[in-house]
């Protein structure tokens, strides 16, 4: 997993040179200084459905937990987002991909805040005693809350400044408590789906995080191997 490019929420490896014409223009508009705003703005598009549905009235019969919900449904898919990067990046040779990253991960943090805000306000009334007693009370929002804080080193260190403070090793294994992130938010939302017997959905998040950590697991174990048997095929990207 010391690809160079492991960080969730942080830059990445720079871009290497172009090996087709597909990918050459894969990476020229990646590397479009449009590319960031784009993403910005696009990521920012849930938050705003939330909000034009609440000031519409149009989050059906009980908003409160359609907001807590679907900022929870956001977390995660940013998450996956996030964590699709490298594998992506390695697949398709679009290196360029590793500039947006940071972006992606701060919104995964983003989005996890509000989630955590909705709950407070919306369930507890912004009462402390109150979130307190049920994170300690109810086991899969101990749980989400494990995730949520393991987020915070991550989004607080995922500027330059930071990576040059701690150095370029202890910051990628800081980084890597995404994947415990991961594990966790995944946990949390089996759990609370457990009390309605509903794994569907669960299912399908499951499947992507297991291919996504599963994937940096073989390339940790089983390609070093490769390279010290040559005569091996490499399926890598
Ligand atoms: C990385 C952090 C977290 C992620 C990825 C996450 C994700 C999710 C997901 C996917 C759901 C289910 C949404 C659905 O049913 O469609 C959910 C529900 C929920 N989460 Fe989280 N969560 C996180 C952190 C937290 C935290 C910190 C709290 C509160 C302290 C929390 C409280 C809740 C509550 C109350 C529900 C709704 C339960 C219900 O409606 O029955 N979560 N979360």
């Amino acid at each position: 997993m010391s690809d160079g490019s492991l960080n969730a929420f942080g830059r990445g490896a720079l871009p290497l040179g172009p090996r087709s014409p597909r990918v050459a223009a894969g990476n020229r508009w990646l590397m479009h200084r449009a590319a960031k705003p784009l993403l910005f703005v696009a990521a920012l598009l849930p938050l705003a459905w939330l909000v034009w549905g609440a000031y519409a009235d149009a989050l059906g019969a009980n908003p409160a937990e359609t907001l807590i919900r679907s900022t929870g449904d956001w977390t995660l898919r940013f998450l996956c987002l996030t964590l699709v990067v490298t594998p992506l990046r390695q697949w398709s040779g679009w290196q360029a991909l590793a500039r947006l990253r940071r972006l992606l991960g701060l919104f995964t943090f983003f989005y996890g805040v509000l989630h955590f805000l909705c709950f407070a306000w919306l369930d507890m009334g912004l009462n402390l005693q109150a979130i307190v007693r049920d994170i300690t009370k109810r086991p899969f929002i101990l749980v989400g809350s494990a995730a949520l804080l393991l987020m915070l080193p991550l989004a607080a260190t995922s500027f330059n400044a930071a990576i040059r403070w701690l150095g370029a090793k202890r910051w990628q294994a800081l980084h890597r408590a995404v994947y415990a992130t991961a594990l966790l938010a995944i946990l949390h939302f089996f759990w609370m789906r457990a009390g309605k017997n509903d794994f569907a959905e669960v299912a399908v998040y499951a499947a992507v995080l297991a291919l996504l950590l599963g994937w940096r697991l073989w390339r940790r174990f089983a390609k070093p191997a490769q390279r010290m048997n040559p005569g091996s095929h490499s399926a890598s990207g």
